[in-house]
């Protein structure tokens, strides 16, 4: 079979540590091309892996006409450029948030499904080995109902992750539409809904900047989410725990309590009511500094390949994105927000 000719577009931090090395690790493709506006960035990586390097990612969709396109770029482009790619022919994967408002994520879906080729939004979470146990447990009912719950993720923010540092488009809002929020929170919204099986009904939220300079976008954001079943937590990102950082989430279920990264060792701990404990060394989170395989890249692959619509589709992305969208809201109102 003939492989599948990827480009990726943004040659940042994401592109460079997760897409471009699990692309090229997947026998079923040959990366072809990569766009990135800063001379020399997209060269860069085709040195290393080999396909054509570009500056100018409509150029490159017009004269590579890729099977498939992930799209690595500040949040604020992730839209013109998936549309852009679906309008291209080209199967999607988009990080992260997907967009940067709900008419631009819905406007995504549509120029795929019109084109007849998948999108998938790269929430990586899900197929964290300690969420994928999690997921499971839960399943077995052995937990019963989740009651109660709260997810967090924080670390000290983007300045030594993205390829630009402290100037990096992170903390600019026109490119990155939010902060944490966009960042991190997007990353539990989606987490919590998946893990849950049940959706975001109501929130309110604080969400502000309390210590990064030279920013317009939020910084730490804490909020209060009552779920379809009834079910209430918190969920927390910020981008100020120099030290300390966190990715853990508790569920307090009627029979016991599921902890997910809490312990060094043991990445899910289960303690029920009779007082047995059951403790799974499943393999860690992926952090900034600990790079594992993501999982989403093969994923997405394996979606193309056997013609199975991604489980973490455009729909899934906007449903987690419009919880944040809602965060944003409740912060600007005062109020609790219908999601
Ligand atoms: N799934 C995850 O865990 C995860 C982790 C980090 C980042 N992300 C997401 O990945 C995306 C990229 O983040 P990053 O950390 O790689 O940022 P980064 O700052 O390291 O890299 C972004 C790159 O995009 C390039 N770019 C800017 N405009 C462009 C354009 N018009 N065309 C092509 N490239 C363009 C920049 O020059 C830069 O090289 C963001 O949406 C972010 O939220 C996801």
């Amino acid at each position: 079979m003939a492989k599948l000719r990827v480009a990726v577009i943004g040659c940042g931090a994401i592109a460079i540590r997760r897409h471009i090395p699990e692309y090229a690790a997947n026998s079923n493709v040959e990366l072809v091309a990569f766009a990135d506006p800063v001379p020399g960035r997209a060269q860069g990586v085709a040195d290393q892996y080999g396909g054509v390097a570009y500056t100018d990612f409509e150029t490159l969709l017009r004269e590579v006409k890729p099977d498939a396109v992930s799209v690595c770029t500040p949040n604020g482009l992730h839209a013109p450029v998936s549309i852009a790619a679906s309008r291209a022919g080209a199967h999607v994967l988009v990080e992260k948030p997907m967009a940067g408002s709900a008419g631009e994520g819905e406007a995504m879906i549509a120029a795929a499904k019109a084109a007849g080729k998948f999108l998938m939004v790269g929430h990586n979470q899900r197929l964290m080995p300690p969420h994928v146990k999690a997921k499971e447990i839960l399943a077995s009912g052995k937990l019963g109902r989740v009651l109660t719950f709260r997810t967090a993720f924080g670390h000290p923010g983007p300045e030594s992750w993205s390829v630009d540092g402290k100037e990096s488009w992170f903390f600019r809002k026109q490119d990155a539409i939010m902060g944490a929020m966009g960042d991190l929170g997007v990353h539990k919204s989606d987490l919590i809904r998946w893990l849950l099986d049940d959706e975001v009904v109501d929130i309110a939220a604080f969400v502000g900047t309390l210590d990064k300079k030279d920013t317009d976008v939020d910084d730490n954001a804490s909020c209060i989410l009552r779920m379809k079943s009834g079910a209430v937590g918190t969920l927390v990102a910020s981008w100020t725990y120099y030290k300390g950082g966190d990715n853990s989430t508790i569920l307090w279920c009627e029979n016991g309590v599921l902890k997910i990264d809490t312990d060094p060792n043991d990445q899910v701990i289960v303690e029920l009511r009779n007082d047995t404990q059951e403790r799974y060394r499943v393999g860690a989170m992926a952090t900034n500094e600990k790079q594992t395989t993501s999982g989403v890249i093969d994923a997405f692959v394996t979606s193309i390949v056997t013609n199975t619509p991604p489980s973490i589709s455009g729909e899934e992305g906007l449903r987690s994105l419009k919880v944040i969208l809602a965060a944003f809201e409740s912060q600007a109102n005062g109020l609790v927000v219908r999601v």
